[in-house]
């Protein structure tokens, strides 16, 4: 069998089970959602995974609260995550958790392979532990007056034995990878503060255990069973654990399998939040060096959403609740809102009132109306027919098209819907200026009326194409409202000219219906 061409690869950071999807999970899933569709349409093969961080001592503390098993547990919190990541119609190929047998025997194999050359050690430890965070910690967390932020819970010192990973000794080498590869993070500040940290503190060893006396919730050490692995360590290894257990021959060093039809490995694209960068821009590219493995491509990283210009918070009520807004108006006009509303990068804040002037302005107003009267006219003056084909807009619509497919290809999506609307107003503009509707009253100008016709409809044809992967469910109904044969899923398809003579559209719906009513809270 030939070797296959490797996919592209993208990835977003496992959640936390116990927690509830919020908008910032949300936002992360649908950016990489968008990026993996582009890729898809772009004629790309794509392997986009999500998932599951389903061990540690929340975990465990949370299933003993309610008498469950962890297990029990997870797989009831995991039916929920994975309805939320359909009801954002993410489109991944995959969806791992921690728990599963396919992951664990990675974890393990890598743990091995890493024991087996000397990279794992054992060494008493004394500090501060939160368990809340799951983490030691230093001095240098402790608050001006000396006591621990609120947010670790109750710190207790301890003293245990646990096993390290060889961290240290790849610090001088990863900061020279990161001198050498400024693409390997993004965005630039996020590198920088990634090398600031390499100049500027020594990289300790990680410890990678928690006795299993004190933590059973985790994946046994295979070399020392009274242990288990300590969660990052366990979470990260999610990335590799699906292609090696697929057998991608790029991994083959730690599953031992070859299968010539999986090529995924390495990730192209990992979406993160900032919050987890040390985590994937240090621990992560020594590990996968220490395992003689290659390292991602990009480190994608996102700022944090607000709302109302504070911290979301389930204590205060302060939270968005992506489910209730799907709901309320409809999965695009949300996954539209996060990504035209902030760049990928800063910190954004969520504000009901910016979202529904968005929803008026933008989807009802803007793309809705476009939309809407082009296949109304089109019905009420010629039935719905095409009856010439005309380039008035052509041009238009390929700058447009064309600004779109470059800020997809860099990953600039705010910038790419920015793109899109360019057409959504000019097509709009058109409309006022041509005057269709007075055109219908001069039979003298039917010829005209068919150019503007076909203009406006081979717009919201085109339109169609490039916001597939925004929204793919308006970009379908774009289609199904034309009746047009074939997938606006393919860039290609974005041409001018596709409506052709002869060719029936059929009734509008509303896209985006107006609401007047405020958001219920
Ligand atoms: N389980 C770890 C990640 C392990 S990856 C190998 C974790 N989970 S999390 O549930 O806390 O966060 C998951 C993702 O959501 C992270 O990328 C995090 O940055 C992101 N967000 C969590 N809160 C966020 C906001 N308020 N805004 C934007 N994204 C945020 O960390």
């Amino acid at each position: 069998m030939s070797e296959m061409q490797k996919e592209f690869y993208i990835t977003t950071a496992i959640d936390y089970v116990n927690g509830s999807p919020h908008l910032g999970h949300a936002y992360e899933k649908i950016v990489a959602d968008i990026i993996a569709r582009a890729h898809r349409s772009l004629g790309e093969s794509v392997f986009f995974l999500t998932g599951l961080d389903e061990h540690g001592q929340k975990v465990q503390q949370a299933a003993t609260e309610r008498g469950m098993s962890p297990q029990v547990y997870c797989d009831e919190l995991a039916t929920q995550w994975q309805s939320f990541v359909e009801r954002l119609n993410i489109s991944n190929d995959d969806f791992v958790r921690t728990t599963q047998p396919r992951h664990q025997e990675v974890v393990k194999a890598l743990l091995t392979k890493l024991h087996g050359q000397g990279d794992i050690y054992k060494a008493p430890y004394r500090g501060w532990y939160s368990a809340r965070q799951e983490t030691f910690l230093t001095d240098k967390d402790r608050l001006p007056d000396g006591t621990w932020d609120s947010a670790y819970g109750e710190v207790t010192e301890l003293v245990e034995e646990n096993w390290y990973f060889r961290m240290g000794r790849h610090q001088e080498w990863l900061a020279q990878y990161l001198e050498n590869h400024p693409e390997f993070v993004h965005p630039e500040y996020r590198r920088n503060e990634v090398l600031g940290f390499l100049r500027s503190e020594t990289l300790e060893d990680l410890c990678i255990s928690r006795p299993a006396s004190r933590l059973s919730w985790g994946i046994p050490i295979p070399f020392a069973p009274d242990y288990v692995n300590y969660v990052w360590f366990d979470a990260l290894v999610n990335y590799l654990s699906v292609p090696a257990s697929k057998g991608d021959p790029a991994t083959a060093s730690i599953s031992g399998l070859t299968r010539t039809t999986t090529a995924i490995w390495p990730p192209d694209l990992q979406v993160i939040g900032k919050d987890i960068l040390k985590f994937h821009a240090v621990y992560w590219p020594i590990m996968l060096r220490a395992a003689g493995l290659s390292l991602p491509r990009q480190i994608l990283v996102h700022g944090f959403w607000q709302k109302d210009g504070q911290k979301m918070s389930k204590s205060t009520g302060n939270v968005v609740d992506p489910v209730a807004i799907v709901e309320e108006w409809g999965v695009d006009a949300f996954r539209y809102y996060v990504v035209r509303e902030l760049d990928v990068g800063p910190d954004g804040n969520w504000t009901d009132e910016g979202f529904r002037q968005r929803y008026a302005a933008e989807l009802a107003n803007g793309l809705g109306n476009l939309v809407n009267r082009s296949l109304s006219m089109l019905r009420k003056y010629r039935s719905g027919r095409i009856e010439v084909v005309s380039k008035e807009l052509a041009i238009d619509a390929e700058n447009s098209v064309r600004g779109v497919e470059q800020c997809l290809r860099e990953n600039r999506l705010q910038a790419g819907l920015a793109a899109v609307w360019t057409l959504v107003n000019r097509a709009n503009l058109y409309v006022e200026q041509t005057k269709p509707f007075s055109l219908a009253k001069d039979p003298a100008q039917a010829g005209r009326l068919d150019e503007v016709l076909y203009n406006l409809a081979e717009s919201c044809r085109v339109l169609a194409v490039v916001l597939w992967p925004f929204i793919p469910d308006t970009a379908e109904r774009i289609y199904a409202q034309l009746r047009v044969s074939g997938e606006p899923s393919r860039w290609r398809n974005s041409a001018w000219g596709g409506l052709q003579v002869g060719h029936e559209t059929g009734d509008p719906v509303p896209l985006f219906p107006r609401k007047d009513l405020p958001l219920k809270s």
